[in-house]
């Protein structure tokens, strides 16, 4: 399949309806995904990025139904990752001297990933390169979110090529963002934003602010990624920049695993004091040995406060519970507050190790937390209201 974008502007990519799983098992895809690739065909020719290697043949072989592979001027790699150069050894086979368009970090890359020597040429922002009467503008965007990551601007077309930011997961047979579900497209963008970018929001609002600093017209946004923003891209650069700045909406999420459904308990009860409290703050329980880590951690994203339970094992904590903490730690979250509640039978650390955890991964702890010993009888289910009640006070 390759459709018009604009103009002279191709999109030649592989729309992977199948994909659930993407970096290995890391992040989960409900709705599959794209690899955007973009063909543009002025008095010169360039191709912006490829697709994922598993797709390698089968792209290479379409671009020929599209194009004589030898009358590509130049390759744009935005960003050097798997996913947008894995087509690239194949494509190279075929066109072995085109020039490769990336900047400094992105050589280093695919050197490391592909070890051939290219015929790279390194950019930088401001750089330009003549299609004719269009031309390309390099504009770096370091750890957005590799330290080679780049966008792209068409002049003239006014299209900016932002490769993975303002993507999704999203495998959409229209590929525009006014054709989908708006609900369905917000959800993948903002798991998106918030399992990849979150790390890096002080650089999102950064490069925001400078590339808007350029006054570019700005008519279109292609990412590499899901859809094409076409109807009033500047929505999504206003998203993130929402998101960029310690989002929060009035949310608090409950995190937490359990042996012998004693925590679960304790974590139906604390929501329940939550929203006596307070009926106006939404509660979302989570059981992270049975959801979905990435949906978990978007919640997390647009929490003002977590709490999170686990019983005590091992003198620990369970282990679906340990690799939450693990991950979001690596997320830096900021200015969100957390508690932390179990059962246990005799030695109980599991409350202490998670707060100890959540404090040293950036949340603001309000409390000691609770914990309830063996199954919560009438009187420790009180306590977990009272302590909901007093958790959301605290806030
Ligand atoms: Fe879509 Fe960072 O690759």
């Amino acid at each position: 399949m390759e459709f018009i974008v604009k103009n002279n502007i191709q999109w030649v990519g592989k729309i992977d309806w199948e994909l659930r799983k993407f970096h290995g098992d890391e992040y989960s895809t409900h709705r599959g995904s794209s690899y955007n690739s973009y063909l543009i065909q002025e008095e010169k020719t360039a191709l912006i990025d490829t697709v994922w290697g598993p797709f390698a043949k089968e792209y290479v072989e379409n671009l020929q139904k599209v194009i004589d592979l030898k009358k590509i001027d130049f390759i744009i790699a935005c960003h050097s990752e798997n996913d947008h150069s894995g087509a690239l050894p194949e494509l190279m086979k075929h066109i072995p001297d085109t020039p490769i368009y990336c900047t400094k970090n992105g050589a280093r890359i695919l050197k490391g990933l592909y070890h051939q020597d290219w015929n790279f040429q390194i950019v930088k922002t401001g750089d330009k390169l003549s299609l004719g009467n269009k031309d390309l503008t390099f504009i770096e965007a370091p750890m957005l979110h590799w330290p080679d990551s780049m966008f792209t601007y068409l002049s003239s077309d006014a299209v900016l090529f932002s490769n993975d930011a303002f993507g999704q997961h999203y495998a959409s047979e229209v590929m525009f963002n006014d054709r989908v579900d708006q609900a369905e497209l917000f959800q993948e963008c903002i798991k998106y934003y918030a399992n990849i970018l979150t790390p890096f929001s002080s650089l999102v609002i950064k490069k925001i602010k400078e590339v808007l600093g350029f006054n570019l017209p700005l008519d279109m946004i292609c990412t590499s990624h899901g859809i094409i923003w076409r109807d009033n891209p500047a929505q999504i650069i206003e998203k993130y920049l929402e998101w960029a700045d310690n989002y929060q909406e009035n949310q608090i999420t409950i995190l937490y695993d359990t042996m012998w459904d004693s925590t679960r308990i304790m974590a139906e009860e604390i929501a329940a004091g939550i929203k006596e409290r307070d009926d106006q703050v939404t509660v979302k329980l989570f059981n992270l040995a049975k959801a979905d880590k990435n949906d978990a951690i978007t919640e997390v994203f647009k929490s003002k406060a977590i709490l999170m339970g686990s019983s005590t094992i091992n003198n620990g904590i369970l282990v679906h519970v340990a690799a939450l903490l693990e991950e979001i730690k690596g997320l830096k979250f900021k200015k969100k507050k957390a508690g932390a509640f179990g059962s246990y039978g005799w030695s109980g650390e599991a409350v202490k190790i998670m707060l100890e955890r959540l404090d040293n991964s950036g949340f603001d702890i309000i409390d000691q937390g609770l914990r309830i010993i063996w199954a919560p009888d009438e009187e420790s289910k009180l306590a977990c209201r009272a302590y909901g009640k007093t958790f959301v006070e605290g806030l």
